[in-house]
C-alpha cells in the first residue's frame, strides 16, 4: 500500500485539478520511497526538487482558473498556496545545506497539508466552477 492512497473523496471533481492532485499524491510518494529506501540526499534532493516545481506548477494553474472565473474563495486559497511554499523552500534551503534530513515527520506534514488542503479548501471550488460549466 502506498503512503498516501488517492480516494474519490479527494476530488474536486475538475478533472484537470484532480488530474495535477493525484500527481503531487504520486510525487510525496517517491520521495517517501525515496526516503525509506536511504537514498542519499541527492536523489532524494532531486524528488523533493520535482515536488516543489510541480506544486509551484499547480498552484499557478489552479489560482488562474479560478481568477478566471472570479472565484469568491481565491484570497484564502492564495494565502495557504503562499505558506507552504514558504515552508517547503525553507525546508529545501535547509535540507540542501545539510542542517536538516527527509524524516518521516517531514512526509507526515507533507501529506497532512495536501489532503487537509485538497479535502477542506479545494473541494469547495468545485460546485463553484462546475456551476461556471467547468468540469
Ligand atoms: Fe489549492
Ligand atoms: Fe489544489
Amino acid at each position: 500500500m502506498a503512503f498516501f492512497e488517492w480516494s474519490d473523496q479527494l476530488s474536486v471533481k475538475v478533472g484537470k485539478m484532480d488530474e495535477q492532485h493525484k500527481v503531487l499524491v504520486s510525487l510525496i510518494n517517491e520521495l517517501h520511497e525515496a526516503m525509506k529506501a536511504g537514498m542519499g540526499k541527492e536523489a532524494s534532493g532531486k524528488t523533493l526538487k520535482r515536488l516543489i516545481d510541480y506544486t509551484k506548477t499547480h498552484f499557478t494553474t489552479e489560482e488562474t482558473l479560478l481568477r478566471q472565473h472570479s472565484y469568491p474563495g481565491l484570497d484564502v486559497q492564495k494565502t495557504e498556496h503562499a505558506k507552504l511554499t514558504q515552508q517547503v523552500l525553507d525546508f529545501d534551503r535547509d535540507y540542501n545545506a545539510g542542517k536538516i534530513t527527509l524524516t518521516m515527520e517531514v512526509m507526515a506534514f507533507l501529506k497532512q497539508w495536501l489532503n487537509d488542503h485538497i479535502g477542506n479548501t479545494d473541494k469547495k471550488y468545485g460546485p463553484y466552477l462546475n456551476s461556471k460549466g467547468i468540469s
